[in-house]
């Protein structure tokens, strides 16, 4: 693929589509810079070469509403503490405002647009929306991974309409380790997949049961494995309409001679609430009026061993309710155990990014994708529109 590498720069306009969508508290303070900070190296670039970068986001869903709540002002601001540098901010993506600011850009300079989403046009992948996107630049630059599985104007319809399409670097990274990991992986490949839903996940567990060596299931989804294969969870969360789903899963697993771990114990709640009474419960005694919200210590073992010789981890979705402490032992013991591998582990989703920073890992997980949807679509097979938009 054509990179930016491959593009003179210099005095040129450039639009960089990144994923700014990052969370934030009540007080607009925000929580999680992870993706700002990972387009930092494209932006430096464009920079030193003299590029004029123009920085396009979404952030939240306003469905093309303006809200003040969702504005990207507090992000320039943010990333020109996090650059040094000042970054100019536009009340608007597009429009004679944005195309006088763009004008007087010097080479080098720095100028991020407005929530793109405060237009529908760009979920709706408008044509003329896209024509107004185009307008402002000689160069697009798709650095937003995490949003490129969405066929919207600034990712799809945007390029078809510049000359020059090419990549930024945190989407070649992403799709470098995602390629390592599964495309040609070194193994045992062993996926560890957890979270709430079996049917948020079951394009990802169909295809990845094509790939991988080994898989363990953890999180409330296990529960629909567990019964599925007969086994009580009491009153734990079950997707009843995707039992069939799972029994036929665990049998082409078996079939394929793929081994599936599934929880033996569980810590075991009263109620879904930070404070409820818990126990430790192995599967054949789980009380009919309680749920599960963590693996048990004899599944962390179990789990443990299963990732021992893996070269290759690929990790999305909590073990239980990790973001209650009473129930984050099982998600911060997985954690550490893949941070301690020789493998090399991908992570991703917001909660399995979020398990990691809980347990302070992040310097020993080898990636941490910024991508959530976007990654769970390449973990299904998918190819994603904002890839296939590029030269
Ligand atoms: C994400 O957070 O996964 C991306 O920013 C995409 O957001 P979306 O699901 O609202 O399109």
């Amino acid at each position: 693929m054509k990179n930016l590498r491959d593009i003179a720069l210099k005095g040129k306009r450039v639009l960089v589509r990144v994923d700014f969508n990052v969370p934030m508290d009540d007080a607009g303070a925000i929580t999680d810079d992870n993706r700002i900070v990972a387009a930092i190296p494209t932006i430096d670039y464009i920079v030193a070469q003299g590029g004029k970068v123009i920085l396009c986001s979404h952030m939240g869903r306003p469905k093309g509403q303006r809200l003040e709540k969702l504005s990207l002002k507090l992000v320039a601001d943010y990333l020109a503490k996090l650059l040094s540098k000042p970054v100019a901010f536009v009340s608007d993506c597009v429009g004679a405002e944005v195309e006088a600011k763009v004008a007087a850009l010097t080479d080098g300079a720095i100028l991020l647009l407005e929530n793109l989403r405060f237009h529908k046009e760009e979920t709706d992948n408008d044509p003329a929306f896209s024509a107004q996107l185009a307008k402002l630049c000689d160069i697009y630059v798709n650095d937003a991974f995490a949003a490129s599985h969405r066929a919207h104007a600034s990712v799809v319809g945007v390029a078809a309409l510049t000359a020059e399409r090419v990549p930024g670097f945190l989407l070649q990274k992403e799709i470098d380790y995602f390629n390592q990991s599964m495309t040609n992986p070194a193994r045992p490949l062993v996926a560890l997949l957890g979270g709430a839903k079996v049917s948020s996940k079951l394009g990802a567990l169909q295809n990845m049961l094509e790939k991988v060596d080994r898989m363990i299931i953890g999180g409330a989804m296990a529960n629909t494995f567990l019964k599925s294969a007969g086994v009580e969870v009491g009153a734990s969360k079950v997707e009843d309409d995707l039992r069939d789903a799972a029994r036929d899963l665990l049998a082409k697993a078996a079939a394929k001679g793929v081994a599936v771990f599934l929880p033996v114990d569980f810590v075991a709640a009263s109620a879904f609430a930070p404070d409820a009474v818990t126990k430790i419960v192995t599967t054949k005694d789980m009380p009919k009026d309680w749920m599960a919200l963590d693996i048990g210590p004899a599944s962390v073992l179990l789990f443990k061993e299963a990732l021992q010789d893996a070269k290759t981890i690929v990790w999305n979705g909590p073990m239980g309710a990790f973001e209650m402490d009473a129930f984050a032992r099982g998600t911060m013991a997985l954690c550490q155990a893949v941070a301690a591998s020789h493998a090399l582990s991908i992570t991703g989703g917001g909660d399995s990014n979020a398990a990691v920073k809980k347990a302070g890992e992040e310097k020993n997980i080898s990636y941490m994708s910024t991508g959530g949807g976007a990654f769970l679509e390449l973990m299904e097979g998918k190819t994603l529109p904002g890839l296939t938009a590029l030269d």
